[in-house]
C-alpha cells in the first residue's frame, strides 16, 4: 500500500468461512459454524454489520460446497417476505430484508480444498484486484459501544496507508493458539510490526500481541500469498504471507477498543451468548433474572 495519508477507501471485505469447523462437530455436520446464533443473528451477521459500518459495500464469501446455508442466508427470501408483508409483520420484514441492506452487495466464491486461511484470502483475488481490502473471520465476534473494530482500523489505515492487523494483548500461557506480533515503537494503540510468528510456544513467543480475526491488507499480499508454502499444520498460512509482507511495506499492529469473543470455541460462544444477552434491549432484565436463577438452581453460591 502507498504510504499516504489519503488512502483509498476500504470497500471490499472478504469473509473466509470455509473452513470445517470441527470443534462444533457434529452441530457443524449441517449447520455452517458461522451460522450458529448469538442471541438472535448468526455469527456471520455480526461480521457483516461490522463491515458495512466500516464502509464496505462489497462483501466476498469464500465458502465451499457444503455451505449452501450462507449464500441462502444473504439470498433474498421471495415467499418469505410476501407472507410477512401479507401478515403484516413489519418488523420482521425489516429484519429479513436488513440481512445485506440496500448497495451492498455479496460475491460468493468457493475454496475447492479447505488448505488454510491464506489460501482461502487468496480465492478472493480476483473479486479484489488492486485494491487494500478487509479480512473478516466471523468466529471472532467483537463488542463494541463506540464504532466497530474495522472502522477504528479503516480510520487508522486510511490515515497512514498502512496494512492493519487487530492484536489484543493475552496472557503469555496462551501465544501458542494465536499469531504473536512484534512491533518497533507501540504507541499503546498501534505500531509498526516487525516480526510475525504463528502460535510460538510461551517462551518463544516475542510478546503477547496476539492476533485477531481482523485484517486490512495491501493487494501485495496476493503474490506473496501465490508463493507462501504450507506452514503450521499443512495449511497455507496468512501469517506466513503477512510475514513476507514486513519486509516491503508497513503493517500496523492495532489494539481496537472493544471486547473480542472466541466464537469458535465452545466457551467463548457461550461467553458471547451470556453478554449480548444481558446487553440486549428487550431480553437484558429477563437474561439476568434466569442466569441468577441458574447460578441459584445449581447450588452456585454468590461470593
Ligand atoms: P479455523 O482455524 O477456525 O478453522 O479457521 P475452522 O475449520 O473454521 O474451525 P475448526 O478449528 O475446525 O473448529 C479460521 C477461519 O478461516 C477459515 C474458517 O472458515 C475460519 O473463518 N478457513 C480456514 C477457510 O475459509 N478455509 C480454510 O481452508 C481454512
Amino acid at each position: 500500500m502507498h504510504q499516504t495519508s489519503d488512502s483509498p477507501r476500504v470497500r471490499i471485505a472478504v469473509f473466509p468461512v470455509a473452513g470445517l469447523g470441527t470443534r462444533f462437530l457434529p452441530a457443524t455436520k449441517t449447520v455452517p459454524k458461522e451460522m450458529l446464533p448469538i442471541v438472535d443473528r448468526p455469527l456471520i451477521q455480526y461480521a457483516v454489520d461490522e463491515a458495512i459500518a466500516a464502509g464496505c459495500d462489497t462483501l466476498v464469501f469464500i465458502t465451499n460446497r457444503y455451505k449452501h446455508a450462507v449464500a441462502d442466508y444473504f439470498d433474498k427470501a421471495y415467499e418469505l417476505e410476501q407472507k410477512l408483508e401479507r401478515a403484516g409483520k413489519a418488523e420482521q420484514l425489516r429484519l429479513v430484508r436488513n440481512v445485506l441492506p440496500e448497495g451492498v452487495r455479496a460475491v460468493f466464491v468457493t475454496q475447492a480444498e479447505a488448505l488454510g486461511l491464506g489460501h482461502a484470502v487468496l480465492c478472493a483475488r480476483p473479486v479484489v484486484g488492486a485494491q487494500p481490502f478487509a479480512v473478516l473471520l466471523p468466529d471472532d465476534l467483537i463488542w463494541s459501544r463506540g464504532p466497530g473494530a474495522l472502522a477504528q482500523m479503516a480510520a487508522h489505515a486510511q490515515a497512514t496507508g498502512a496494512s492493519v492487523v487487530a492484536v489484543q494483548d493475552v496472557p503469555r500461557a496462551q501465544t501458542g493458539s494465536y499469531g504473536i506480533v512484534a512491533t518497533d515503537i507501540f504507541d499503546g494503540q498501534a505500531g509498526r510490526i516487525r516480526q510475525i510468528v504463528e502460535k510460538p510456544a510461551p517462551e518463544a513467543a516475542p510478546s503477547t500481541l496476539a492476533v485477531v480475526g481482523r485484517y486490512i491488507l495491501s493487494p501485495a499480499i496476493f503474490d506473496l500469498l501465490e508463493r507462501t508454502p504450507k506452514g503450521a499444520g499443512g495449511e497455507i498460512q496468512l501469517t506466513d504471507a503477512i510475514a513476507a509482507l514486513l519486509a516491503r511495506e508497513r503493517v500496523d499492529a492495532f489494539r481496537f477498543h472493544g471486547t473480542r469473543f472466541d466464537c469458535g470455541t465452545h466457551l467463548g460462544l457461550v461467553e458471547a451468548t451470556i453478554r449480548y444477552a444481558l446487553d440486549h434491549e428487550t431480553l437484558s432484565e429477563a437474561a439476568r433474572g434466569l442466569m441468577q436463577h441458574a447460578l441459584d438452581a445449581m447450588g452456585v453460591v454468590e461470593t
